[in-house]
């Protein structure tokens, strides 16, 4: 059995298609919806990232600003900047690029980003929402892997969900997304034991570690349903995800591929964040 591609850049053309007439109904309205993201410093990987992010915002009639800061920046001036795009009506959606200088404290920049306009779904009052299912910005990633699996309809009730890592941008709350939809959740990290055992159980998988063959097909019940959320580089230097792909397709029912899985799907959903985060302002 060879597993069915679920492709990514297909998805987020039809998804940023919708967004492009809700933007232009808007627009009809007298309301631009637009993202400011603020980058600090000249870390490689995320100068592409906030490059993708503004180049989808342009794709999409929005408005966007980027704010470039040299790595000296201080905390103080950064809470400043933030503070002055929650007060500024023409900003919609404020994005602080991840990783910050060491010296500035990343989750008291999160904090200082108004609820209203947190589109990356990071801030407390967000995670919040999320766990106990009120309205609220879901961060990105996790919510492009949702669309995934509503792109192929596949109902989560009663089946068994292992997310392997834990972090607060994607496992955690991709394990909260799994489990609003009645799936079983496992979440797995680098503590657990055996993870093989855990799944060789699951009818979903999500790896997120950022690490290279984290999940072999050994590891796979035939037919699951795969989602690498891996953006990993290999011995030649090109872009990987978290599976061993080649492996694992031979034994999985569906499979997300990297380039052209996840990550593009990362962007449409904060493109949605922004156009829902504007649209609010006529509900
Ligand atoms: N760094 C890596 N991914 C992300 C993301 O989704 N948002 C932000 N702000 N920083 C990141």
């Amino acid at each position: 059995m060879t597993a069915q591609l679920i492709d990514g850049n297909a998805l987020s053309r039809q998804l940023r298609a919708d967004v492009t007439a809700r933007v232009t109904a808007l627009k009809a309205r007298g309301i631009t919806p637009g993202l400011a993201v603020i980058l600090v410093g000249e870390n490689a990987a995320s100068q592409v990232y906030v490059r993708n992010k503004v180049k989808a915002c342009e794709d999409t009639g929005m408005h966007s600003v980027l704010e470039r800061w040299p790595a000296t920046m201080t905390e103080a001036e950064l809470l400043a900047r933030v503070d002055a795009l929650n007060a500024d009506a023409t900003i919609h959606g404020i994005l602080v690029q991840l990783p910050l200088p060491a010296h500035i404290d990343a989750q008291k920049v999160i904090e200082a980003i108004s609820p209203a306009k947190d589109v990356d779904g990071f801030h407390i009052a967000s995670a919040g929402a999320l766990m106990t299912g009120m309205p609220g910005f879901w961060p990105c990633t996790p919510y492009g892997c949702m669309k995934m699996l509503e792109s192929i309809g596949y109902g989560l009730k009663g089946k068994h969900a292992v997310v392997i890592g834990r972090s607060n941008i994607v496992g955690k709350p991709m394990a909260l997304m799994l489990l609003q939809q009645n799936a079983t959740v496992t979440i797995c990290h680098s503590g657990t034991p055996d993870l093989k055992a855990m799944t060789l159980q699951a009818d979903v998988i999500v790896a997120a570690v950022g690490k290279r063959n984290v999940l072999t097909a050994d590891m796979v019940k035939p037919g699951a349903v795969v989602i690498d959320v891996g953006m990993n580089r290999n011995d030649e230097g090109k872009l990987c995800g978290d599976v061993d792909f080649e492996g694992v397709r031979q034994v999985a029912g569906w499979i997300t591929p990297v380039p052209g899985g996840v990550g593009p799907m990362t962007i449409t959903m904060l493109m949605v964040n922004t156009l829902e985060s504007a649209e609010r302002l006529v509900a």
